[in-house]
């Protein structure tokens, strides 16, 4: 049998719990927080007091900041990429509409939620262009992206595993950094969205772990091949308007390092985390390529540590075309 047709096959087996794991790791649309609980009611008379309130409190907080909850925002933002690109993968039923097109549905549901929140704070914020925004999500939606991982459940799940982790760090460090120069709005909200990422990020690992219940070799190989080709942030294509494909992702990157919000050495942890969690070091019955794959995920954390210590970030911001420098501070 292919190995496409093994994954197939694994997926089908898999499907029948699915249902219960959208009970255990997705909350009904009906209970789950909205966008308007942590935003200021239109439809009230106080609404233009909280609005000035949220642009008082937006001068608070500094350039770097600003450039990185933006391109948080669009990086959510891109979500019709997200869901277009889970729903082909392999095993997942697009017409049939079985369990693991429920569950990305029901996923793209919760996450949908995060641009929305944070698009309407940042146009309420009064500190970014919102035009230029616009059109830098326009691009990235556009340009789609490239994650390396084919349309391999195993690879796919192993990406998302590592990316909600990702996004769960960025989030909850911004949502630090907004409470302590005394946007508890604001911290309150990022947090939430934090949760959420923390929550999805169980439920990515809990499908790698049945993965590697009954096809433990070759989950062990697409685990390795992803770490080796090496996790690319789904933004990574991000560009300003009339500027080549990539060529805001690493400024966006760097600043994301040098306020603390997402580094290299998260990346590093989130390695390790995951091997902790999959308890890579007791899987059994592994095949030779499996076993070698295991030995170099083993000693991948050690390896990059020692690499990410070396790495110098710029220390002057970069000038986005997302953020007004007349009130950069
Ligand atoms: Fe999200
Ligand atoms: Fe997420």
């Amino acid at each position: 049998m292919s190995l496409k047709n093994v994954r197939l096959e694994v997926m089908q087996f898999l499907e029948k719990d699915v249902e219960s794991l959208i009970q255990k790791y997705l909350i009904p649309i009906d209970s789950i927080w909205q966008p308007t609980d942590f935003l200021p009611n239109s439809e009230s008379d106080t609404f233009f007091e909280e609005v000035r309130e949220i642009r008082e409190l937006s001068k608070e907080l500094p350039y770097d900041f600003w450039v990185v909850l933006v391109g948080d925002m669009i990086t959510e933002e891109a979500l019709p990429t997200y869901e277009s690109w889970l729903m082909d993968v392999e095993g997942v039923g697009q017409v049939e509409r079985n369990g693991w097109s429920k569950w990305v549905r029901h996923w793209t549901g919760e996450e949908n939620r995060h641009g929305d929140v944070l698009n309407k704070y940042l146009y309420l914020s009064g500190r970014v262009n919102m035009r230029e925004i616009e059109k830098t999500t326009q691009y990235l939606i556009a340009d789609g992206f490239d994650i390396g991982t084919d349309r391999d459940p195993y690879k796919n799940f192993v990406y998302t595993s590592f990316q909600e982790l990702a996004t769960y760090i960025s989030h909850n460090r911004v949502a630090k950094i907004a409470k302590k120069s005394g946007n508890k709005q604001l911290g309150k909200m990022c947090q939430i969205i934090s949760g959420d990422e923390m929550r999805h990020h169980h439920a990515y690992s809990e499908f790698v772990e049945r993965i590697f219940k009954v096809d433990p070799n070759q989950m062990m190989m697409a685990f390795h091949d992803m770490m080796k080709l090496k996790i690319t942030m789904p933004a990574h294509f991000l560009r300003e308007s009339g500027n080549k494909i990539s060529s805001a992702f690493e400024e966006f990157s760097n600043t994301a390092q040098r306020i603390g919000v997402y580094t290299s050495t998260d990346y590093v942890d989130i390695l390790d985390k995951l091997i902790k969690r999959w308890e890579i070091d007791k899987i059994t019955g592994l095949n030779d390529e499996a076993e070698k794959a295991r030995d170099y995920l083993m000693n991948l954390p050690a390896r990059m540590y020692r690499l990410s210590d070396r790495i110098k970030i710029p220390q002057n911001s970069f000038q986005f075309k997302w953020v007004e420098p007349a009130v950069s501070k």
